[in-house]
């Protein structure tokens, strides 16, 4: 079988022509996934995403029912005992077998589907080794939880600039917290929101992140004396201020709630990529929240995706998924739930930024009307009302006019109701016209949904990756200790903040500050760095060490021109108390920074790119993530534009001869002729894509095998069989040509294993300017 999976195809099926691949960049423009229940819509959005982690995509996997979390029962041995704890013991009863018995009917039955669908363990060993794959539950520890309201965090400077993007921001974290509280009402008139919107925006204003605790102070006393035009007390008295303060601390002190303050941080980027840059399936499973505790959520996140999008740079190609299955309620065509403007922006901005939104819901009258004309790609099940069909069929007959080509809408009612299981149509504006296709079996296990506890066991099973905590400070002897000394003029001393509760105990240390410059004219790197690094002075013989220092997070303005009001202090060793030590060890320290400044740039060869001072290793491999799908969706097309023109002239060559021959055929067989293609012609013709007609060999074949003897005699059939043999091995040479260019292109744009180059560039010493050098004190 070809590998096709670093290509930039999605596998999500097969129509009567043979595999359907998708180009992962379609999804640029969205999708929305539309059937009545039991079409096996969770089904092939479930392949779309296994799709995207196989091609290094991450994806935000909003989960509401719970069967998402499915994406974890990947089992590539595909062995009973690993199928056994997530199989149904009552399916298993009703169908009078053990539960074991059932596990390994279960687990022959995978391996069956997936062989009919040509693929195996291996594809889904390939799909756990892509993506790591992650179930976040807010609110809960039963999978990784998420601190969602520990702070509503200042958001970026992107979104502090866009005045527009701002407001949005504010209005919509106010009326996600309202929606939690079940606030009832109009959201946006409401002086509740006026207010909580107002001191959000004060907030933020003045960089300061706002937490709930502080946010119930600030309604009780609240930092501005005026809404608008008008006076705060007349227009929100404090009496009822109160209530609103109370509701909000009902909700903090109810039992349960820690659990939304715990876990990891909200944050985008972390969602989607592991800490070393590996790309993330996060399901955000909300099964187990309220109706009002599920919208705040999802608003929540959706927001922080509109941030995050706009601090990411412009593409054309696909660099992230946004999925939310079941979004009935969040983007209706009327209402205007917190959710629904998020979701909005992304259908309308999304794109440039290479975000791809899919939605699923079983009726398209759930769907805002706006929303579903910003979706590129329409993916329908069988649906059964009027309604829907009719909301359907006016779609799909306005896009279809547009490109000028009409539709038999009573054709298409019929079609839409009588469409199968994982059946689906497709309308595709990247591909034109309709197609149905037939849903490929999940590389993951469709277990149902997961209940709580089943989610701990996953989650307790592979425990996220997570930065280390950085190693605890080393502990410095504790010598004899003595009041404040009196030191002679031209020895400053600066004390550092103290945050303990009781007497300071202070130790002497060496302050360094300096800038640090690196040029390089080969990188054409032109970098200055601030470094400051703390060293202590010591009793004895060797009273500094620069060997001992350690790099402090500290400028000028942190320090302190008096020590806490009650100290004690260390001896300072002699030379300490000397204004000429200091110059010397000010040198020292150049020299120290000499020997030990660096910056270490990493170059990937294949890409070209290097990473820039103080990107991480993390940081520049998504950013080679996204290099390398866009330089492959360009080679992928570079590619197509130079074979689809040769492979169609030889098609055209194969179809003139094989239609003299399949006249004579028919005369000498009535044998059926077969249609079928082999996967790996299919998945080419696929790759090449639109405009491509599929080769017809297979038929050809039979055609040729079961022409009779006499006809063979006949000039033009032993020329057309000539021209067809000739015809055919210049295709099959093409395509191996095709394969190997291919293969080529996929090593090439593994951006996550690449190994990179190191280039180390060190500081000039006259590059080095130390900028503030003095004694301090360091609280113990
Ligand atoms: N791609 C697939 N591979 C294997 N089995 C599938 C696939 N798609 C669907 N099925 C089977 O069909 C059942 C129903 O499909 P699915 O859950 O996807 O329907 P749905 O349209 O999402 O329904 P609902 O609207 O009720 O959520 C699944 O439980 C599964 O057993
Ligand atoms: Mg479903």
């Amino acid at each position: 079988m070809v590998d096709f999976e670093k290509l930039g195809a999605f596998y999500l099926g097969k129509t009567e022509q043979g595999p359907l691949l998708l180009d992962a960049k379609d999804f640029v423009t969205h999708a929305v996934c539309v059937g009545m229940t039991g079409s096996g819509k969770t089904g092939l959005c479930l392949s779309l995403l296994e799709e995207a982690a196989i091609d290094g995509i991450p994806a935000l996997i909003i989960d509401p029912k719970g069967d998402l979390a499915n994406l974890l029962l990947t089992f590539p041995n595909l062995a009973p005992a690993d199928f056994l704890p997530w199989v149904n013991e009552d399916t298993a009863r009703q169908k009078g077998v053990s539960k074991e018995q059932f596990a390994a009917d279960t687990a022959a039955k995978w391996k069956e589907g997936l062989a009919q669908w040509g693929q195996d363990g291996n594809r889904i060993r390939k799909l756990r080794e892509a993506a790591e794959i992650t179930i976040y539950t807010p609110g809960s520890n039963a999978g990784v939880p998420i601190s969602v309201l520990r702070s509503f965090s200042v958001p970026s400077a992107a979104i502090l600039e866009d005045r527009e993007a701002l407001r949005e921001r504010i209005q919509s974290t106010a009326t996600a917290l309202l929606a939690l509280l079940n606030f009832a009402g109009d959201p946006i008139q409401s002086r509740e929101h006026i207010l909580i919107a107002k001191l959000i925006e004060t907030s933020w204003n003045n960089g300061s992140d706002l937490d709930i605790a502080t946010l119930i102070q600030q309604i009780q006393k609240p930092p501005i004396t005026r809404i608008g035009v008008l006076e705060l007390e007349s227009f929100f008295p404090a009496k009822e201020r109160f209530e609103l303060a109370i509701s909000l601390n009902n909700l903090l002190a109810s039992p349960g709630f820690e659990a939304w303050m715990e876990g990891v941080p909200l944050d985008i980027s972390s969602l989607l990529y592991t800490p070393a840059g590996k790309p993330r399936l996060a399901i955000l499973s909300i099964a187990h929240l309220s109706d009002a505790e599920r919208m705040f959520f999802v608003a929540l996140l959706l927001n922080q995706v509109v941030s995050w999008m706009r601090t990411q740079s412009g593409t054309t190609t696909l660099r992230a998924l946004v999925y939310m299955d079941e979004i009935f309620g969040y983007f209706p065509p009327t209402a205007n739930p917190p959710s629904k403007l998020p979701l909005l922006t992304l259908l309308k901005q999304a794109r440039a930024f290479g975000v791809g939104v899919v939605l699923a819901t079983q009726n398209p009258v759930d769907l805002d009307y706006k929303g579903l004309a910003n979706c590129g790609t329409w993916l329908i099940g069988r649906l059964q009302t009027e309604r829907d069909k009719q909301r359907l069929i006016d779609g799909l007959q306005g896009a279809a006019a547009q490109s000028g080509s009409p539709l038999n809408p009573a054709a298409l009612d019929q079609l839409l109701s009588s469409l199968k299981s994982r059946i689906f149509l497709m309308s595709n504006v990247h591909r034109g016209g309709l197609e149905v296709f037939e849903s490929r079996w999940c590389l993951s296990y469709l277990a149902g949904p997961l209940t709580k506890s089943q989610i701990k066991t996953l989650t307790q099973a592979k425990p996220v990756e997570s930065a280390s905590a950085p190693p605890p400070p080393p502990a410095f002897a504790a010598p004899a200790t003595s009041p404040r000394p009196v030191l002679p003029p031209g020895i400053e001393q600066h004390f550092l903040p103290y945050r303990g509760q009781g007497p300071a105990a202070y130790h002497p240390v060496l302050l360094g500050l300096a800038t640090v410059r690196f040029t390089d004219t080969k990188t054409k790197v032109d970098f200055s760095q601030q470094v400051a690094y703390l060293t202590p002075l010591l009793p004895g013989p060797v009273p500094v060490d620069w060997q001992r220092a350690e790099a402090a997070g500290l400028e000028p303005g942190d320090l302190e021109a008096e020590p806490h009001a009650q100290a004690s202090y260390e001896d300072l060793p002699a030379p300490a108390t000397q204004p000429k030590s200091y110059a010397a060890w000010s040198k020292d320290f150049t020299n120290y920074l000499f020997a030990n400044q660096k910056l270490e740039l990493r170059r990937s060869n294949n890409l070209g790119l290097t990473s820039l001072p103080g990107e991480s290793e993390r940081d520049f491999r998504i950013r080679l993530n996204d290099a390398a799908h866009a330089a492959r969706d360009q080679a992928v097309s570079a590619l197509r534009q130079k074979y689809t023109p040769k492979l169609m002239l030889l098609e055209e060559r194969i179809r003139k001869a094989e239609q003299i021959m399949q006249r004579e055929a028919e005369q000498a067989s009535a044998a059926k002729v077969q249609t079928g293609l082999s996967i790996a012609t299919g998945i080419l013709g696929a790759f090449l894509g639109r405009g491509f007609t599929k080769s017809t060999v297979g038929a050809v074949g039979t055609a040729a095998r079961s022409m009779g003897r006499a006809s063979k005699e006949s000039g033009d059939v032993a020329r057309a069989e000539e021209n067809l043999e000739a015809a055919q091995q210049q295709k099959a040479a093409l395509e191996t040509q095709l394969q190997e260019e291919i293969a080529t292109m996929q090593m090439k744009y593994d951006a996550l294993n690449e190994a990179l180059e190191a280039t180390v560039i060190a500081p000039k010493k006259t590059n080095i300017s130390v900028k503030f050098f003095s004694l301090c004190w360091q609280p113990e």
